[in-house]
Formats: structure tokens, sequence, C-alpha cells
């Protein structure tokens, strides 16, 4: 069977990239992790990538907040390339994705956001749902597209908000959803490319 090559692209502590590294550790995802790139040169998940001996490579992202400077997502880009990246899995990435990466990548560019799209798309999305007094929130995996949590859903999976939650307490609990969602997605794309 033909295996996924992909790239992941995290800015944090790179939980959701330690599930699917571990479930292709597993044999349940066919697929290899060929590089791992970050906006943070501190951030966790290239610590990770390094301690499993893969690629983690700090892309310098420029004078922006909410995106890279077009420079560096042409690095990025060529980084992915380079190492034969077919897939580009956003675990954690902090950034939107503009037309260098998506054009280099099209409907190859998957997220894992914290919430149910549509509901709370953008920033701390396990906040809103707490504040919005939501009693179900959850996870979803989609494609990228360019606007902020936009694209076409591909699955989704709901947790419930509890008396009592704290924005700590629900966001582990969204992240278990995760961590068990991501991988079950990347399994069925990889089977689906044979
Ligand atoms: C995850 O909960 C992920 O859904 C979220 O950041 C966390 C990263 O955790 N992503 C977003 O909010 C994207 N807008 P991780 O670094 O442990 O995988």
């Amino acid at each position: 069977m033909k295996r996924m090559r992909l790239g992941v692209l995290g800015s944090g502590k790179g939980s959701n990239f330690r599930a699917i590294a571990d479930a292709i550790g597993r044999g349940e995802i066919a697929a290899d992790v060929r590089v791992v790139i970050s906006d943070v040169a501190t951030a966790g998940i290239l610590e990770l990538a390094r301690s499993r001996g893969l690629r983690a490579e700090f892309v310098e992202p420029g004078r922006f907040k909410t995106k890279l400077e077009p420079e560096a997502e042409r690095r990025v880009v060529e980084l992915l390339q380079g190492a034969g990246v077919e897939w580009v899995v956003l675990a954690g990435y902090m950034r939107m994705i503009k037309p260098p990466l998506l054009a280099a990548f099209p409907r190859r560019i998957i997220n894992i956001h914290p919430s149910l799209l549509p509901a709370f798309p953008g920033l701390e999305a396990w906040r809103q749902a707490l504040a919005a007094g939501a009693p179900e929130t959850g996870c979803t995996v989609h494609y990228v597209d360019e606007g902020m949590d936009t694209g076409e859903i591909i699955a989704q999976r709901a947790v419930p908000v509890l008396a009592g939650d704290t924005p700590e307490t629900l966001h582990a609990r969204i992240q278990v959803a995760e961590h068990a969602l991501y991988p079950e997605v990347l399994a069925g794309l990889a089977r689906q490319q044979v």
C-alpha cells in the first residue's frame, strides 16, 4: 500500500502531532511524517519531532501575528516540497494559510479545530463555547481554505460541556477527542489514496 507523505505544521505543544505519530507507529495510518515545521522556535512540537528522529524546522515568521510573511510562507512550501510532502497536516498551527501554500497543496491541507464548526471559529474556541453556555462542543477536522476555519468539514466529534467546567477542563476533554479523531481521519484518507 502506498504511504501518505505528511508534513506537519504546529505552533504549540504538539499533542495532536504526538497522537498522529503514535498511531503511525502502531501501524494504524499508512503514512510517514517527512518534516515538522513551526513558526515558534521553542514549540514543544519541534522537540517532540526531534526526539522521534524526525526532521524539525523552525521558520522565522516575520512581522505579522496572524499570518506568515509571504517570504516565510514560500520557505515553508520549499521545505514541504523538498521533503516530498503530499499532505499538509495543521496540528495546533496558529496562523492563517495564504495563497503561496494553498496553491502549492490544493485540497491537500487539513486542520483540526477545537469546536464543532461552523460554531466558534478562531482563537480559544473552548473559551468561546463556555462563554456562550453551549451544552456541547467538540472538534472538527476540515480542509483548509482562505477563510478562518471555513473549509469543507471532513469529520467531527462532540464532547459535553459539564457543570463546573473551566476553560482548562473543557479544552482537556476536547483534546482527548482530538487525539482520537485526527488519526482516524488520516487513516481514512490514507486508505482512499490506494
Ligand atoms: C488544539 O486543541 C487544536 O485544536 C488547537 O490548538 C490546540 C493545539 O494543541 N488549534 C487551533 O485552535 C487552531 N485554530 P497541540 O499543540 O497539543 O496539538
